[in-house]
This record gives structure tokens, sequence and C-alpha cells, in this order.
């Protein structure tokens, strides 16, 4: 086996392309996939070693594998992390940093705008291991301010939030949890590493569903931990070598592969995005369209300072509730109906219905995620084509 030289020097694109690099003996361009659960050992004292830790080497896919080895080091250049860790789904990443962190009398401070599964495993799973928590409006620093008890240990945002694509202050927050001796956990699906790098601003602890831009083509699941030295020794190794959420070595290697066009693809996301956003605005019919990079954005300036593009995904309110917007996606004849997000695809769905029909109308309400909101993942297909499926939806009678 041989290892990459001088990589630290690599700049991104040249981490994503070749970063983390394991080659066999055969000396293969394209990353090798070990699709095995075991190894095997020339002597007995061999396992004995690395089992007591004195010898470096695999054991057991579920403790470590070199085709997860790979995307892990991959991923850990493109975000400037430490280290990383990854797991079978983004669920299983978000569940293993606050379960394998926290204990019954912890507390824990979350933005309400977050998906909706992490939403349940603060509120219900979390509560059940009499750990608590305090939901605040992402945007407000005061109100994370005055969410601090001495008992906080973790905070928790997505930014850009979904849906409503609002933008959380990276610094400021971090810089409370500091003051606060608490762990910031930054969700960043929705930008990828190519967009937006928390731990630059001071984010503890960074995690995805790989599912999303990093996969990029709706294939497999997956997701990652990105932390530093320490949270991995005390807390993460040892949890997730026992629990085992650990990601299929297929399709760590299709994320792997996938992280080499990772910055190609986010930048044609972000101006086809940006050419949707900028075409619904002027459609009759569209009250109010999100995107974090249109100057009528609420936090358009933070959302530059953090962001090196928009990214993919537009949310727009029409004039009207939930029959108004079933009717445009039933007209809809190329974006797909479809609540996944991050894929070549363009793909539409109605937040109130799926992603957040869990929530009440009045948590909805406090969200800003309204009957007549949509969101559309915007895809790399002709962004015309885009617009002009939008348009001729947007003109369909209501049936
Ligand atoms: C922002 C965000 N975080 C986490 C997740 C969970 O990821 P996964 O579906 O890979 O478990 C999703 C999935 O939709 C998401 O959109």
């Amino acid at each position: 086996m041989t290892t990459q030289k001088d990589s630290k020097n690599w700049r991104p694109q040249t981490q994503a392309v070749r970063g983390g690099q394991i080659r066999t003996a055969f000396q293969e361009t394209s990353e090798a996939l070990f699709l095995t659960s075991g190894y095997a050992y020339d002597a007995p004292e061999e396992p004995e070693a690395r089992f007591k830790g004195e010898q470096d080497g695999y054991t057991y896919s579920r403790y470590g594998n070199p085709t997860v080895t790979m995307f892990e080091a991959r991923m850990a250049a493109l975000e400037g992390a430490p280290c990383a860790r990854a797991t079978a789904s983004g669920m299983a990443a978000v569940s293993a940093v606050f379960l394998s962190s926290l204990r019954s009398g912890d507390h824990v401070v979350a933005a309400r705008a977050m998906f909706g599964a992490c939403r349940f495993v603060v509120e219900d799973i979390l509560a059940r291991f009499g750990i608590t928590s305090t939901i605040v409006d992402g945007t407000d620093l005061e109100a994370w301010q005055r969410a601090i008890t001495p008992a906080t240990k973790l905070f928790f945002l997505e930014t850009p939030a979904n849906p409503t694509l609002a933008i959380a202050d990276l610094r400021g927050i971090a810089d409370l949890a500091d003051k606060a001796g608490a762990r910031l956990m930054v969700d960043n699906a929705f930008a990828s590493p190519a967009l937006q790098r928390p731990m630059a601003f001071g984010a503890h602890i960074v995690v995805h569903s790989s599912t999303k831009y990093i996969d990029g083509q709706g294939r497999a699941m997956g997701g990652m931990i990105l932390c530093h030295e320490d949270f991995l020794t005390q807390h993460l190794q040892p949890f997730l070598r026992n629990t085992g959420p650990t990601i299929s070595p297929f399709n760590a290697w299709l994320h792997l592969k996938s992280l080499e066009t990772l910055s190609l693809r986010m930048r044609a996301h972000c101006d086809n995005a940006l050419a949707v956003a900028n075409f619904l605005a002027e459609q009759k019919g569209v009250r109010r369209v999100l995107y974090p990079f249109r100057p009528d954005h609420p936090q358009y300036d933070l959302a530059r300072a953090q962001m090196d593009g928009g990214g993919g995904v537009v949310t727009f309110a029409l004039d009207g509730a939930k029959d108004e917007a079933f009717a445009l996606l039933r007209a809809l004849k190329l974006i797909d109906i479809s609540n996944n997000l991050g894929d070549a695809k363009s793909l539409m769905t109605h937040p109130a219905t799926t992603t957040h029909s869990k929530l009440s109308p009045e948590e909805r309400a406090k969200l800003g995620v309204s009957d007549g909101m949509l969101r559309i993942s915007v895809g790399l297909e002709d962004p015309a084509d885009l617009c002009d499926d939008l348009e001729q939806a947007l003109k369909a009678p209501r049936v």
C-alpha cells in the first residue's frame, strides 16, 4: 500500500480528486473498492497486536475499511477538519454525535429550522435519556445566549436551513458555544464543503448527509462526522465501534469518487438555482422567493460572508395555499415531485405535507413554512428547460 506524499499542501480541488488515496501494489489509478467485512493475518501475534492498539492495520470493517478510510481522509481535507468518520446515513451521523457525547442531565440548544428527523432525535429520543433541550430561532444570536444553562453541552444548527434557507451566524454562535464550554455541531448538508467550511468559523463538529450533494446523483445513502482528535477518542470512536452505524464500503466508494466532481457540480447547481430564483421572482402568482445569494434574502450579507455560493435549493411561496401548490406540482412535466434533494435531477417538494408535516401548524408558522410554499432542489439540467417547466406549471389551471 502507498499513500500520497505532500498532500497537506494541495489546494481544495486537488484534495477533492486525490486526497486520502491509498494505492495497492497494483498501482490502480482509480481508488479500490474493498468490499470485505474481515481481514486475514499471517500469524496470531498480528491480530493480538492490532487489538491491543500496538500495530496499525484493519481488523473488521465495522471498525475500519480502506475504502471508507479514503472517503474519510478526503472529506477531512475538504472540510479542514482534523478527523472524520463515515456513517451509514446523515441521521446516523447526527445521532452518533448526540448519543456519544451527552449524558443524563445535559442540555442541548438547537435551531428551530432543522431537518424533521433531527428534531425528533433532539426532542423525543434525547428526552427519554434525561437530556433536555431548548429550541431557538437560529438566526437570533441573543436567543442562543439566553438559552444557555450551566448544563449546556452541545449547540446544533443547520445553515442554510431547510426549507426557509435561513442563515445562522457561524462565527457568532461558535463564540457563544466556546464561552459556555459547549460544542457547536453544524449540519452542512445543504452547502457541502465546496461552498461552506464551518470549522473555519469555529464550529467544533460538522455533520453531513452525503446522500445529498456529495453523492449528487441520488444513488446511495451515507453520512460523515468531522471533528477534533479529543472528541474522536473520548466520545465518538468507542461509540461507533460498538454500536455499528457503519457505511457500506460500496456507498463510501461511490461518495469518495463523487467528491472528485463536487465543486464543479456545486458551481453548476448554484448557477442554475440563481437563474431559477431570478426567474420565479418575476412570475405572476409567486409571492416570495428565498435564495441566499439574492440581495432580497434576509441574511444576504451573512450568506455572502460565510458561503462561496448560494447552493442548489430555492424556496418560493405562491399566492395561495396547498391547493395552488399541489396544482403546480401536478402540472410539472420535467421537474420531479420528490422530497429528496441534492440530485442532478431537479426535484420539487411541498414541505408542509412532507418534510415538515410532523410539526404542528403553529410550529410551521413560527418557522415561516406556509401551505403555499414549495422547495426546488435545482439540478444540473439546462436552466432554460427548468424555467419553461415552471412557467407552464404556474399557468396550469387548478383542478
Ligand atoms: C439537512 C439534512 N440533514 C440530515 C439529513 C439526514 O440525512 P440522511 O437521509 O442521509 O439520513 C437530511 C436528509 O434529508 C437533511 O436534509
